[in-house]
């Protein structure tokens, strides 16, 4: 069975972003390769544009889709083995995941990190949950340590926008008043590490990333520095990985300002909060390509959707 949980399971990301690109130029082309089949996307965490591209991205394909807000709506999960279930939870995983996989052919979640308990994190019990006990593939929409949809489309992005070969792209730490997860920084180390490109990243000290996952990428503790003759700059906020999920700086000085991104591209994910992440006048300015990011998570999910639909 086919899974999409994370960057590694993208085989040849070149190949991929080429795909999606043509899918992009013709979105309907494959629109008989889900007919009569249905995705279901579970949401335990809020969300706009992996709601709304993936659903986009399953109607191109002629899916149906159904959502359901689980974290608000559904009963509380217990996915622990052996648990007396005499307290919150209401239902285990092994039925919810089996009752699921009737209604429909491909599962997609997403489950943020708690940031309370690293390892009950990196065990990804809610998607590694529905992996083990669902019958139909899996389909990561942000779970505690990835995202990877967001990063297939940010490589889209990046490469439609290069005008060089190797260019110089920077993953840039940025102030938030409130604790955000490892997932998005995580998928776009993982995937710029499969590119080509002259990649830094620059953070404040106490905030260095899963040393797994940044090996042998350069980490500039100089902002300023790590900025000069970028291409691209990736901005976001992630709280603290050694001092798990605590917040260790609302430094301002960290924030994007145009001065400091010169001739660069302006990257995030969104949501973003202006002036504390990214001054308002980079947002609004020619050199931001948030709003094509987003629009590239369509042609990302419909390639990661069209691949499960030919191989399951
Ligand atoms: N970037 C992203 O995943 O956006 P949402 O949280 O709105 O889905």
């Amino acid at each position: 069975m086919r899974h999409f949980l994370s960057i590694n399971d993208i085989d040849s990301l070149s190949n991929w972003v080429a795909e999606a690109k043509t899918l992009k130029e013709d979105p309907t082309r494959f629109h008989k390769l889900g007919r009569g089949k249905t995705l279901c996307l579970l949401f335990f965490n809020n969300s706009l544009r992996t709601r709304l591209s993936t659903q986009k991205a399953a109607m191109n394909l002629g899916l149906e889709v159904m959502v359901m807000n689980f974290g608000n709506e559904g009963w509380a999960l217990e996915f622990g083995d052996g648990t007396i279930m005499d307290r919150g939870t209401s239902e285990h995983v092994k039925e919810a995941a089996k009752v699921v996989s009737q209604y429909c052919d491909i599962i997609g979640i997403r489950a943020f990190a708690g940031l309370s308990d690293k390892e009950k994190d990196e065990a990804e019990l809610v998607l590694n949950g529905f992996k083990k006990y669902a019958r139909v593939p899996i389909l990561n929409m942000e779970s505690s340590v990835g995202h990877p949809l967001q990063a297939l489309a940010d490589a889209i992005t990046l490469t439609e926008q290069s005008i060089k070969p190797r260019p110089k792209v920077v993953l840039s730490w940025a102030p938030h008043p409130k604790a955000l997860p490892h997932a998005v920084p995580n998928s776009f180390v993982q995937m710029m590490r499969l590119r080509d490109a002259d990649f830094v990243i620059t953070h404040p000290k106490g905030y260095e990333l899963n040393s797994a996952i940044t090996k042998g990428v350069q980490v500039e503790y100089d902002q300023k520095k790590a900025l000069e003759n970028a291409d691209f700059v990736y901005v976001k906020n992630w709280s603290s990985y050694g001092d798990y999920g605590k917040v260790l700086s609302q430094d301002a000085n960290w924030m994007m300002t145009q001065a400091k991104l010169g001739k660069a591209k302006f990257m995030h994910c969104l949501p973003v909060r202006r002036n504390v992440v990214v001054e308002d006048v980079v947002l609004d300015g020619s050199q931001s390509l948030v709003i094509e990011q987003a629009n590239n998570r369509t042609y990302a999910a419909q390639v990661v959707l069209k691949k499960i639909l030919e191989a399951n």
